[in-house]
């Protein structure tokens, strides 16, 4: 197993991505801190989870300092140290660029941006203050890190700046011992994914334009996502850090969707 013995803070875990990284965590051995803002769905997941006796439920708004602090204090209180720590909790969000209010770019980067920063940097200072000092960060970033849809503005700015001040954490880390990575899923099998299927005019119109979209024809499980995050977690990914790995089935390679035209061979005269 990648991750025996390792202590394990997953944010935004009572659902959607961040119950599949904790239930793969879990399978790979770690002792698994389940944090969301939802504390009973932190709870009920933590009791779900393959080890449930490794596990442990808690309620924790990522947005805010002292709630970071306190979540800090648990892991250390609960498990005695802490190895790795996932920053999935994040807000999606859309809407148009002229339309968005200052409160609201505020709330998108308080809980996509600035709690990456500020939980990664009290999860350090414990890190670094344990018997053997070191760690992994994977800071859950998007396909918006790479290429926008419109009146996505404040959430692409976090995603983006998410894999930007990853990197820096990670030159000013790495010889500290710690590694700090994104992922970057395109669309999971996830609420919004059910929500985008809701909203089309037909369920073939829309897996027929979500597949044209997506090179290997699906969207991406929940738990994939999660073999990724456990083996950044893991010693198996020693020399990785600063990396912003895309989980996206090729999206972000494509340069245009075939659709509604198929592709003939091209050759050049
Ligand atoms: N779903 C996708 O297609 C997709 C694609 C790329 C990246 N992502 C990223 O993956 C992460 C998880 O997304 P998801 O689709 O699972 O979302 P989701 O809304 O299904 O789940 C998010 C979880 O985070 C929790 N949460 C929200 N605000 C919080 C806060 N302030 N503190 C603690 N917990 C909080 C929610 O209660 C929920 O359990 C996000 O960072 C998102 O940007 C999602």
């Amino acid at each position: 197993m990648l991750l025996t013995d390792k202590v394990v803070i997953v944010t935004g875990a009572g659902g959607g991505l961040g119950a599949g990284i904790a239930r793969v965590c879990s399978r790979e051995g770690a002792n698994v801190l389940v944090a969301d803002i939802r504390g009973d769905a932190a709870q009920a997941l933590a009791e779900s989870l393959p080890c449930p006796a490794l596990g442990l439920g808690v309620a924790c708004d990522v947005g805010d300092d002292d709630a970071q602090a306190r979540l800090v204090e648990q892991a250390v209180a609960h498990f005695g140290r802490i190895d790795g720590l996932v920053n999935n909790a994040g807000i999606n969000f859309a809407k148009p660029f002229l339309d968005t209010t200052e409160a609201e770019w505020e709330r998108i980067i308080r809980v996509d941006l600035r709690a990456v920063f500020f939980l990664s940097q009290k999860v350090c200072r414990q890190m670094l203050a344990q018997s053997q000092p070191g760690g992994s960060i994977v800071n859950i970033s998007s396909v918006h890190s790479q290429a926008a849809l419109p009146g996505a503005g404040p959430y692409d700015a976090a995603k983006g700046g998410v894999v930007a001040m990853g990197k820096s954490l990670a030159v000013e880390l790495a010889p500290l011992g710690i590694r700090v990575n994104a992922i970057s899923p395109g669309l999971l099998n996830t609420q919004i994914w059910q929500d985008i299927q809701d909203a089309a005019p037909s369920a073939e119109e829309c897996l027929a334009y979500w597949k044209s979209n997506i090179p290997i024809g699906r969207v991406i499980e929940t738990e994939e996502i999660g073999e990724l995050a456990a083996f950044l977690l893991s010693p198996r990914s020693s020399s990785i850090t600063g990396a912003n790995i895309f989980a996206d089935g090729g999206m972000t390679a494509q340069l245009i969707s075939k659709e509604p035209y198929l592709s003939k061979a091209l050759e050049g005269k």
